[in-house]
């Protein structure tokens, strides 16, 4: 469910799942009209709808549908205050989680290779996107986890936020304002959808760095070409954490572990 959800790649990914699982299934988009949330998933539910990916602008409202009984959220779902996944069980019961954080992790992690432990990584952007997946990369153990946003409050109360619970490498400050150069640096703002470039200073980058967009396109984004013209080692797109955040719900779905590699492969050459 989404709005807009006529683009989305979730059921093509989903049906190649399925096919690989051998598990019989329907995975549809659900375009939900703007106010209309709660009202569609209980219309899914009632009509034995077993599972739901929920994409933008809903996660948030997921979470209030889910928060109004305080077993059914998972703890990293609790953490990101949005809701990507709900599982409806039998007996009336939901659960809503959000695997987006454990799908960006495994992407950078095993299918780019960059183990995330003791790394220097900056984060672009302190809004839902990047609320969502700061749990799962604290857990891989960086050295320090910078997040910077161009309204810098808001970074910097995410980062007391999580430094309150135990994860002390994490600060948070203003864009215009980042020392030293990082391992690894995501771009979660929403610049790229303006076709912007988040204001930052190129010295972050070193010949080291992997640049990595949250969103994914046909084309490099505005984001990885920039950071390998200032010297990046290499940049990727959010492709890969889209498909890893998929596999994560249909485990959660169906108790079973797709193959993501051939899936990934299939949807950069389509
Ligand atoms: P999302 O759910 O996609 O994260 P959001 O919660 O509205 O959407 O957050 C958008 C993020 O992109 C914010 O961090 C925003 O910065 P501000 O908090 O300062 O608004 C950031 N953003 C959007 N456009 C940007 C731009 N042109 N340059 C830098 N940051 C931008």
């Amino acid at each position: 469910m989404g709005n807009p959800v006529a683009h989305s790649k979730s059921p093509v990914i989903h049906d190649l799942f399925a096919r690989q699982c051998g598990v019989s299934m329907g995975y549809q988009r659900i375009q939900v009209d703007i106010g209309g949330f709660d009202q569609a998933v209980s219309h899914f539910a009632a009509h034995d709808g077993a599972g739901l990916n929920i994409t933008l602008p809903f996660k948030v409202e997921a979470w209030k549908l889910c928060r109004r009984d305080p077993n059914s959220l998972t703890a990293r779902a609790e953490l990101a205050e949005a809701v990507n996944t709900l599982k409806f069980y039998d007996e009336g019961s939901i659960q809503g989680d959000n695997t987006d954080g454990v799908g960006i992790a495994r992407d950078i992690e095993h299918n780019l290779g960059l183990s995330l432990a003791h790394t220097r990584i900056l984060v672009l952007g302190a809004g839902g996107a990047v609320r969502g997946v700061l749990g799962p990369l604290l857990e891989c153990g960086p050295e320090q986890l910078h997040v910077v946003n161009r309204t810098a409050e808001k970074a910097v109360t995410l980062a007391h936020r999580f430094s309150q619970m135990g994860f002390d490498c994490i600060s948070g400050g203003a864009l215009d304002r980042i020392s030293g150069q990082f391992d690894l640096i995501i771009n979660g703002t929403a610049a790229s959808l303006g076709g912007e470039l988040p204001e930052i200073d190129a010295g972050c980058i070193s010949s080291r760095t992997l640049a990595y967009d949250m969103m994914y396109s046909d084309e490099p984004t505005l984001f990885m070409k920039w950071a390998l013209d200032k010297g990046a080692d290499r940049a990727a797109d959010g492709l890969g954490m889209l498909v890893e955040q998929a596999a994560e719900s249909f485990r959660i779905w169906h108790g079973l572990e797709p193959d993501t590699a051939p899936v990934i492969s299939y949807l950069k050459k389509s």
